[in-house]
């Protein structure tokens, strides 16, 4: 209902009145002023005059009822926002534990206490600044597969932020959305499955919106960059969540439709390691050479010096010059 009320003020330049609301809503106008004060809550800056009515003056940069505005399609049946969390990862994982939530549920926080990246990795996650979501799917691939879910989320994340932010956002292997050579955000699937299939999928994202440049901590300085330090404009949080969410799902659809060459072909349009010269870190060994192509399951085929060539399924990507 709030979101109606919320639809309806911002359709407007100038006052609705109460009666205007209480009709276009089917609720009273007790209802309607006692919806008004619960938005207000909620962070709204609606102003009230008696004769007029209500105008919506200014949104909070992150709210579940702006984020549930922005959706086009189907696919998010339920988006949950938290404040402070340890990571949204691990809710989603609780959750499914606990009651197998409906494939398109989405948590968001406002902050992370114990946001996680890749192999172990801490993510910087403080409060009123970033974007934090895990999305919740089922989707009917084999586990092998489930690499094209991060891939998927990478390119959908990309073209979404881009389009926001007007910056040129790239892909670096195999899951770091970059800008101007310093990582703006990442993914982080974690899939349960059955031999035969995935039963569920969590991908998670964090991308660095609002964050300024002293925030971050030094070991990272260097090699980090939010889209204000970037493009040096503020972005609505709740915007980029809602437009994100809407690529995914179209990305998705589109996948389960067309399969992998489709992602492959995407990502490859996006991304900025192909052709470079590259040094990689596996888990137990360091490869460096001459980044070629990602193979038909997402690896990642690298030169060496030697000419013979090496498919790498998972590890850090650094450039050489
Ligand atoms: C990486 O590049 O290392 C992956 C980073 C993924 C961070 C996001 S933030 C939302 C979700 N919750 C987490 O704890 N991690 C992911």
């Amino acid at each position: 209902m709030s979101r109606q009320i919320l639809h309806a003020l911002k359709q407007s330049t100038t006052f609705v009145s109460g009666t205007a609301l209480s009709r276009a809503c089917g609720i009273t106008r007790a209802a309607v002023w006692k919806r008004i004060k619960a938005l207000r809550k909620k962070g709204f800056i609606i102003e009230a005059a008696s004769s007029r009515g209500y105008r919506l003056v200014s949104a909070p940069d992150l709210s579940e009822e702006e984020i549930r505005a922005g959706l086009q399609g189907r696919l998010w049946k339920r988006v949950v926002l938290e404040g402070s969390v340890d990571s949204t990862n691990t809710c989603a994982s609780s959750m499914i534990a606990a009651q197998m939530p409906a494939s398109g549920t989405v948590i968001v926080a406002d902050r992370q206490t114990g946001g996680r990246g890749r192999l172990g990795r801490r993510w910087i996650s403080p409060g009123g600044v970033n974007v934090y979501m895990s999305m919740i799917l089922r989707p009917e691939i084999e586990p092998r597969h489930a690499p094209f879910l991060t891939m998927l989320a990478a390119v959908a994340a990309a073209s979404a932020v881009s389009r926001v932010s007007g910056l040129d956002v790239q892909l670096k292997w195999p899951n770091d959305l970059m800008v101007r050579g310093k990582k703006v955000g990442g993914i982080l699937t974690e899939v349960r499955s059955e031999p035969d299939r995935i039963t569920s999928a969590i991908i998670g994202i964090g991308i660095n919106v609002n964050m300024a440049a002293g925030d971050f901590p030094d070991e990272i300085s260097e090699t980090a960059t939010s889209l204000f330090i970037a493009g040096g404009r503020h972005h609505s949080r709740s915007r980029i969540i809602s437009e994100v969410l809407n690529d995914v799902e179209y990305t998705y659809r589109e996948f389960l439709q067309k399969g992998r060459g489709y992602l492959l072909q995407q990502w490859r349009h996006r991304n900025c390691t192909l052709g470079r010269k590259v040094k990689v870190v596996t888990g137990n060994e360091t490869v460096k050479g001459l980044a070629m192509d990602i193979d038909g399951d997402g690896m990642l085929i690298v030169r060496m010096a030697g000419g013979s060539t090496k498919k790498i399924s998972a590890g850090d990507v650094t450039f050489l010059r």
